[in-house]
């Protein structure tokens, strides 16, 4: 009944939002970060702070980068990833605003101007004091040869970095205004995959609710927001994407 549900409101949407964490991408083999098996339930993340004043857990980091790599580097959208993009070219999302840095929405052909990445991007990096940009390969290598040591910026010496968004590090400012202005412009917003519990981007659900939009809330385990929501599905996405809306 709940994907009934689902296809009225997916049948009605204008202007939604879609917006992603983890759970969308595990059934493309990569774990998310809090249910069992899940990446903090093994490492502590590597917070900006330690990143910024430790050589070690700058190694450490990259060495979790390239193990990520060799796991899930070939990772392919999933059925969740190809409803959303369907969506969009259909016209009834205006944008997908992710969490996730897998890039599998764009894999799935979201174009840039579509997607939001609020966590940033873990396929490049940059050098955190000038911005220069840096490709894995370069950094691998490098890392490689100098016996698993991060390499630090040719121009200016600083720390090198994936684009990506560690604990806290400034949220990205031009993602952070471009999720704002979906997120009030919105008719109806589809939380999939997320726990809910990172903040600011788990504001962007409240943030939606308050303006009037439709809240849909899909994740396999209960949330925070689930009573706020308009409708409320406890099952797996791409399950949930292939009933309403085919495989
Ligand atoms: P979480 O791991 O916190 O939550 C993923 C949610 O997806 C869980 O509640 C799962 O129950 C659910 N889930 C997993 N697979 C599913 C499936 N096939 N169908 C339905 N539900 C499923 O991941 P996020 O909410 O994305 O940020 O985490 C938010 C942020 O915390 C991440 O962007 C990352 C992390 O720390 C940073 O590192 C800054
Ligand atoms: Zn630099």
């Amino acid at each position: 009944a709940a994907c009934v549900d689902l296809t009225d409101i997916l049948a009605g949407m204008r202007r939604g939002v879609a917006f992603t964490g983890a759970g969308i991408s595990t059934e493309c083999g990569i774990p998310d970060f809090r249910s069992p098996g899940g990446l903090w339930t093994r490492n502590r993340p590597i917070d900006f702070e330690a990143f910024l004043t430790s050589r070690e857990m700058r190694n450490e980091a990259w060495r979790r980068r390239f193990a990520m790599e060799a796991a899930f580097g070939g990772a392919t959208p999933g059925r969740g990833h190809r409803a959303l993009a369907r969506l969009l070219e259909e016209g009834r999302l205006a944008g997908i605003v992710t969490q996730n840095i897998d890039g599998l929405h764009q894999a799935s052909g979201v174009p840039d101007d579509r997607l939001v990445e609020l966590h940033g991007n873990s396929t490049y990096a940059t050098c955190l004091d000038c911005g220069e940009r840096y490709e894995l390969g370069w950094v691998r290598e490098r890392f490689e040869t100098r016996a698993q040591t991060a390499p630090d910026c040719l121009d200016c010496a600083g720390p090198i970095k994936t684009a990506t968004v560690s604990f806290g590090q400034p949220m990205p400012g031009e993602a952070m205004t471009r999720a704002g202005e979906l997120t009030a412009a919105c008719d109806v917003f589809l939380a999939i995959g997320s726990s809910l519990v990172v903040w600011p981007a788990a504001g962007f659900p409240v943030q939606a609710k308050r303006n009037g939009a439709r809240l849909v809330i899909i994740n396999r385990e209960p949330t925070e927001f689930d009573d706020m929501a308009d409708l409320v599905i406890h099952a797996d996405i791409g399950d949930v994407f292939e009933a309403a809306t085919g495989p």
